[in-house]
């Protein structure tokens, strides 16, 4: 049973990579895919980069390529709903695309031929990841609920409002999650993600983003997957 841990930055992923004792690096769609085992579990590890194509092309390769029964995406995003802190931890239900509208041919935000607006993420990898999270950290508080997908990093504090009050129900925003979703939907393959919240995706993000990746995002993944990889 192989589970994919993925993140978009190097950050993101630097301190679990660097437990993989035994990782092989393969090349595949221009990317680096590490395979090995962590915590006793296979592995692949992968960055995917930034944006939807960029995740959804990585998916597509980890499951056809190398086959992994799950996928896990850890790492950072923009806090939306007015509770949702820095340095608090959202893991997904659900996942929309939120600069996804093919109106007035469908509903804003749906997938063409798709009749949805969200796909789910799995119920019970989703639990495993808040339940590793409340081990791994026990101080940070976890949030679940609806993250939504853009191609955009949200960096005003104009444009996170107008998020908010058009997705009242999304807690976060970031740039791959439901391009992930889509490809698991389509493959049948469960997909769960956790992201520790950065910035408040305001006029502030920016600089609150680098801070964040530089100093905290690397040590938690590595916590709340070590955690999760040992618990499975
Ligand atoms: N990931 C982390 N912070 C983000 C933001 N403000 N917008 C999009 N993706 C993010």
């Amino acid at each position: 049973m192989t589970t994919a841990i993925v993140s978009a930055m190097h950050e993101e992923l630097a301190a679990l990579l660097s437990l993989m004792p035994d990782e092989a690096r393969q090349v595949a769609a221009g990317r680096e895919f590490w395979v090995g085992h962590l915590h006793g579990q296979e592995v692949v590890a992968v960055l995917s980069r930034i944006g939807k194509v960029a995740a959804a092309t990585t998916a597509t390769v980890l499951i056809e390529r190398f086959a992994v029964k799950r996928i896990v995406f850890t790492g950072v995003a923009g806090g939306l709903a007015p509770g949702v802190k820095v340095g608090d931890v959202v893991v997904a239900d659900s996942f929309l695309q939120h600069d996804l509208d093919a109106s007035p041919i469908f509903p804003k935000y749906q997938v063409p031929l798709y009749g949805v607006d969200r796909f789910p993420a799995d119920p019970g990898l989703s639990g495993q990841l808040a339940q590793a999270v409340q081990s791994a950290l026990p101080d940070v508080r976890v949030h679940r609920g609806m993250v939504v997908s853009g191609d955009r990093f949200v960096s005003t504090t104009q444009e996170s409002k107008a998020l908010q009050s058009a997705l009242p129900r999304a807690l976060a925003v970031e740039m791959e999650g439901a391009a992930i979703a889509q490809v698991c939907h389509d493959y049948g393959v469960p997909f769960a993600a956790v992201r520790t919240i950065s910035d408040r995706a305001d006029d502030a993000a920016h600089g609150d983003f680098n801070r964040f990746i530089r100093e905290v995002a690397s040590r938690y993944s590595a916590a709340i997957v070590g955690a999760f990889l040992r618990a499975a």
